[in-house]
């Protein structure tokens, strides 16, 4: 299968594409997207850091998600090269109001894998949705290099997508997990509905 096929929305099981207005606002406001894009890479690697903090004791854990805290410290530092080489200013995050709701349904108490499984696939649905714009980008942006780096972080973003869905189906019956994960999968669709289709967002 192409990268072009595995990436549709179907694998990525997404309920709700993208708004097509996105991404031709984002690829008029480069400098928000790249700024608010490397925030992001700072949050994905920090989330993994927080999980090894959290779960020391899982190895495969620990194991699968140490080289990924690199990988997105990568993407953060590829991300800067670009603000910087454009001459764009970096400056303090933007707020996250796609990430800020997603979290109000990360479902409180249950046992200590019921809270990693909520952890595990909230990152998931991050993953995959930024693997979605990052499509989106790579086929859409004017400018060739940044269409290289955005295919390389789609490809890359898909690979993290089935880690976290991996780590998820492992720590906790496969069952439950399938279950949640339709029930998050609605969720986002509903979030996304309800954000604005802003230029100077990643999501
Ligand atoms: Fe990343
Ligand atoms: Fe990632």
């Amino acid at each position: 299968m192409s990268w072009e096929e595995s990436t549709k929305n179907k694998m990525l099981n997404l309920h709700l594409p993208t708004d097509p207005r996105w991404v031709d606002i984002a690829s008029m406001n480069l400098e928000d997207i790249l700024v608010d894009h490397a925030y992001c890479e700072q949050k994905a690697a920090s989330s993994c850091i927080s999980l090894i903090l959290r779960f020391p004791d899982l190895d495969e854990l620990v194991d699968v998600l140490t080289p990924v805290v690199a990988e997105e410290w990568a993407h953060f530092e590829r991300v800067m090269e670009q603000i910087r080489k454009r001459g764009y200013n970096f400056g303090f995050p933007r707020k996250d109001v796609y990430v800020v709701k997603l979290y109000e349904f990360v479902r409180k108490g249950g046992s200590r894998m019921d809270q990693l499984t909520e952890h595990l696939l909230m990152n998931a649905l991050i993953e995959a949705r930024s693997c979605e714009r990052f499509k989106l980008l790579w086929k859409n942006i004017p400018d060739q290099e940044l269409q290289q780096f955005y295919y390389e972080l789609m490809i890359s973003e898909a690979g993290h997508y089935v880690n976290f869905l991996d780590l998820a189906r492992k720590y906790q019956d496969p069952e439950k997990v399938n279950k949640r994960w339709q029930e998050w999968l609605t969720f986002e669709g509903e979030v996304l509905k309800g954000v604005e289709v802003r230029s100077d967002r990643m999501h």
